[in-house]
């Protein structure tokens, strides 16, 4: 398996361009296949979850042509029904995007259960609530998720989340915007990402409202037509990169982002005693030499987001006292604790909290990338430790950071990858030890 191999102790130095948002590009491809035209997508981070949902929508009959390395065209004019590769379905947990734009477009949709990070259970009851109220017929067994809509047209209904959901919010809105009337979604989640689906959806010809608040309302419109629109940068790449300067102790521009969207973890990093000055698209995170202790609770936008927990428990382990951390999203999101204690980290966790004895130099060690953030907070802790750290399972980490080595190594960064030929996806393989 393919591993990166860092040699820690280098500040990270100079600046660094953020990629189009992740969470937003893995909704916006999916549901593509409800617009009759040319959708052209430009800033798309090139990660393997895009690519995997342009191969998932070009195998429905979409047409998928690059413009250039964050630019694609997709003309889903000519797709027609046909079952969803489900090799491929399994393996990501966006897939679920396909149950809201197949219900849709086609009335029909035959896909598997989402795959994607490892955090505990992840139900969609919420989804399947979505569909239903919506009118279509879901049955979810074995594995597989068969929806049916009657006369094959949605129609608009009012649905109240029982939990705050991205996933959810964001398939009801892609079903809805076809369906027949008004829907209205209560308790809707308010990240970023959500604004942005919303706002690709009204420049295709949706009608789309409130989005980034807690009531969505959807006028359903007859079709979508083509056009261009460009995504937003990634929050948490920015947030990730803003933690990595931090933690090194290095002084890092993060650019091309919203510093509104940062803002939860702008407060948190000034707390540990960082220095974060705003720009109108960028933030300038210059590292303490004494890092102060913090407390961090997970919770839904405009909370600390759960994406970037692993990260800060990085920084919390350099820091000086105790710091607790309680996780408001995932039963089971501390896999990555296991891996920093190989590194020397002092860290208890019981249930959704975990407490960090921090003040402690981190030792290079091999580690695992557990899954997608928690494989970020490896590298993290591997650019602070004193000697070498290699991660294994990197395939995690190239889910959702664009060039993550390039871009590390171009700040200065003591990183490189090693390939081994016979390496495979791996996607659904890694087994960390339990906390
Ligand atoms: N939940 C339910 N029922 C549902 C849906 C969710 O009980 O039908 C629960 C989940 O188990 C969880 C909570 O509600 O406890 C929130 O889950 P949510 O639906 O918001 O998460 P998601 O849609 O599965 C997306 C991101 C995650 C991110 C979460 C929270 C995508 C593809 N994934 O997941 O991103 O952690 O929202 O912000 O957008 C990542 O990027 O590393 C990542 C894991």
């Amino acid at each position: 398996m393919d591993k990166y191999v860092i040699n820690g102790g280098k500040p990270l130095h100079g600046e660094v361009e953020i990629s189009g948002a992740k969470n937003a590009a893995v909704a916006i491809i999916p549901a593509a296949l409800l617009v009759d035209g040319v959708c052209r997508i430009e800033n798309l981070p090139q990660i393997s979850d895009v690519e995997m949902l342009l191969t998932i929508v070009s195998d429905l009959g979409c047409k998928v042509k690059y413009i250039n390395k964050s630019t694609v065209e997709v003309d889903a004019r000519n797709a027609t029904y046909k079952d969803a590769p489900f090799e491929l379905m399994r393996k990501i947990r966006a897939s679920y995007y396909l149950i809201g734009s197949m219900l849709g477009r086609f009335g029909v949709c035959k896909t598997t259960m989402p795959g994607g990070c490892n955090f505990g259970v992840r139900p969609i009851d919420q989804h399947v609530k979505g569909m239903e109220a919506l009118g279509a017929t879901i049955d979810v067994k074995s594995g597989f998720v068969l929806g049916d809509v009657q006369g094959g047209k949605l129609h608009g209904a009012r649905i109240y989340l029982d939990k705050v959901s991205v996933g959810a919010t964001m398939n009801i809105m892609i079903a809805a915007v076809l369906a027949q009337g008004r829907t209205i979604i209560e308790n809707a989640a308010r990240e970023p990402h959500i604004v942005d689906l919303a706002n690709f959806l009204n420049s295709m010809g949706a009608d789309v409202r409130g989005a980034g608040t807690d009531t969505i309302k959807v006028n359903g419109v007859e079709k979508l037509h083509g056009g261009c629109y460009t995504i937003i940068p990634d929050q948490i790449e920015a947030g990730t990169y803003m933690v990595a300067a931090a933690a090194t102790g290095g002084e890092v521009l993060i650019k091309n982002i919203i510093p509104k969207h940062l803002e939860c973890i702008t407060a948190k990093l000034r707390e540990t005693g960082t220095i974060v000055q705003q720009y109108e698209d960028s933030v300038l995170v210059k590292g303490a030499s004494t890092l102060r202790r913090a407390n961090v609770k997970t919770l839904p936008y405009p909370g600390f987001p759960t994406d970037m927990q692993p990260q800060i428990g990085v920084l919390l382990c350099l820091a000086n006292g105790t710091s607790v951390i309680t996780e408001g999203i995932y039963d089971n999101r501390y896999k990555y604790v296991s891996e920093l204690r190989k590194m020397g980290a002092e860290i208890q966790v019981d249930g959704r909290v975990c407490v960090i004895e921090g003040g402690h130099r981190l030792t290079g060690a091999p580690v695992m990338a557990c899954d997608l953030r928690a494989g970020a907070a490896m590298v993290i802790a591997g650019l602070c430790a004193a000697g070498q750290t290699e991660v294994e399972d990197i395939h995690y980490i190239e889910r959702g950071y664009e060039n993550f080595v390039g871009k590390l190594r171009a700040l200065g960064a003591d990183i490189r990858i090693e390939e081994f030929p016979d390496d495979q996806d791996g996607y659904d393989k890694v087994v960390c030890i339990p906390v």
